[in-house]
């Protein structure tokens, strides 16, 4: 799937060139023709709609190809869907075609910043090219372009071409002139990119060059349109994002498995320490405690008060019950759910009010720890 838009440049990427154009030519330029053909010329895209017209790109081949006459000409006396532009001197003219002329030598300097930590390069091959002659050198670069630059951007693009250029220019050195030099870009994460071997070509935005010595002429590249890089960042940002999600279900799941483990360990840690043989709920114990009777077993509770200086009253899910042998101020707060280690006696009569004289199940201290969570949830008690 590869739908590109081809557009063809000249681009001389030569050290040392200035950028600098037609001051005045750009003036008249921004005042008078960029509303129509853009700020580098690309064109309008709705421009051209209304215009219902074909605009080529005035950096384009095409374009360049006309001499300064032509120019002139289509801009004094209109051509096809354009009106000649009213009211420009021919020195204003003049200037304005040297200003065009400045548009395939580099981007202009308001084109958009690149971040250089948000482009890696690689050098994929460096050899003898056989394209001119036998000392000609063929040198590859392979670029990783973050995904939030706009690489459908044509002044973007260039100054990415221009920068792979450099860089095989000073990572390449050789005696011999240079055939050409391929750049291809694609976008992902600079930083996880450090082997060419790893890099998939991607034909995303591809350079080609050719000339001699440092001077060299951007004969094509091969932009993408909008829609197809758009499509491709949100694969890129969706993969990422599915394995961000992953990784938090990941995380979950292993808290979750810290937890039933430390519970675990908890767990036979005080079935241990008491020689607890059951773990009962207080209704379990309140329908029948002598099914117990004689063993320890493991019941949580909120301390209510005692009832003597040795004997406790607990109550839980509503059931009360009694725990005897209660060593001196074990519970001093009303309230505090406990996990309690008692031998079971059988049943005991305590007075409730209105309810009068009343029988619930009676343990013998053994053990006890406090907890934190409802239901003494840290003991599994609820699993038994
Ligand atoms: C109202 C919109 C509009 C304005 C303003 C305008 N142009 Fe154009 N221009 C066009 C359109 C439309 C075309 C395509 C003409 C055609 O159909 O061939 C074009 C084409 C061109 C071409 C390419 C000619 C070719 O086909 O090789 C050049 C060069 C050009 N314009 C320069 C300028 C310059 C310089 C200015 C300002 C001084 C300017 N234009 C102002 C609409 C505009």
């Amino acid at each position: 799937m590869k739908t590109t838009v081809i557009a063809s440049l000249t681009l001389i990427a030569s050290a040392g060139l200035s950028w600098a154009g037609a001051p005045e030519g750009k003036e008249v330029y921004t005042a008078m023709c960029q509303i129509c053909h853009g700020p580098n010329g690309e064109f309008k895209a709705n421009m051209a709609k209304m215009l219902n017209a074909t605009i080529p790109p005035l950096a384009s081949k095409e374009v360049q190809a006309k001499t300064d006459d032509q120019l002139k000409q289509v801009i004094l006396k209109g051509q096809g869907k354009m009106k000649p532009v009213s009211g420009l001197t021919e020195k204003q003219a003049a200037d304005v075609v040297g200003f065009l002329r400045t548009m395939n030598a580099a981007p202009p300097t308001d084109a958009p910043k690149i971040d250089r930590s948000k482009v890696k390069f690689l050098l994929a091959f460096c050899s003898k090219g056989t394209m001119y002659d036998n000392n000609a050198v063929q040198r590859t670069v392979d670029g990783i372009v973050a995904s939030e630059i706009d690489l459908s951007q044509d002044v973007t693009a260039m100054q990415l071409l221009q920068m792979g250029t450099t860089f095989a220019q000073e990572t390449c050195p050789s005696p011999y002139p240079f055939g050409s030099i391929s750049v291809s870009l694609t976008l992902g994460d600079p930083a996880k990119f450090t082997d060419v071997k790893n890099f998939i070509p991607p034909g995303q935005v591809y350079g080609s060059t050719k000339g001699a010595g440092n001077q060299l002429e951007w004969n094509s590249y091969t932009n993408i349109p909008r829609a197809t890089r758009e499509t491709r960042i949100q694969q890129i940002r969706g993969a990422a994002q599915a394995k961000q999600r992953e990784a938090v279900l990941e995380e979950q799941r292993q808290a979750e498995q810290r937890k039933q483990s430390e519970i675990a360990a908890r767990s036979s840690g005080f079935v241990k320490a008491n020689g607890v043989a059951h773990f009962v709920t207080a209704e379990q114990l309140a329908a029948n405690p002598f099914v117990y009777q004689g063993q320890v077993v493991a019941i949580y509770g909120a301390f209510e008060q005692m009832i003597s200086a040795t004997q406790g009253l607990f109550s839980s899910q509503d059931k009360r019950f009694v725990v005897s042998g209660i060593p001196t101020a074990r519970f001093t707060q009303t309230g505090s759910i406990v996990m309690l280690a008692g031998r079971v006696v059988g049943n005991i009569e305590i007075k409730v009010p209105i309810l009068g004289p009343t029988l619930v199940p009676h343990l013998s201290f053994v053990g006890s720890a406090f907890c934190q969570q409802q239901g003494c949830s840290e003991y599994a008690i609820n699993l038994r």
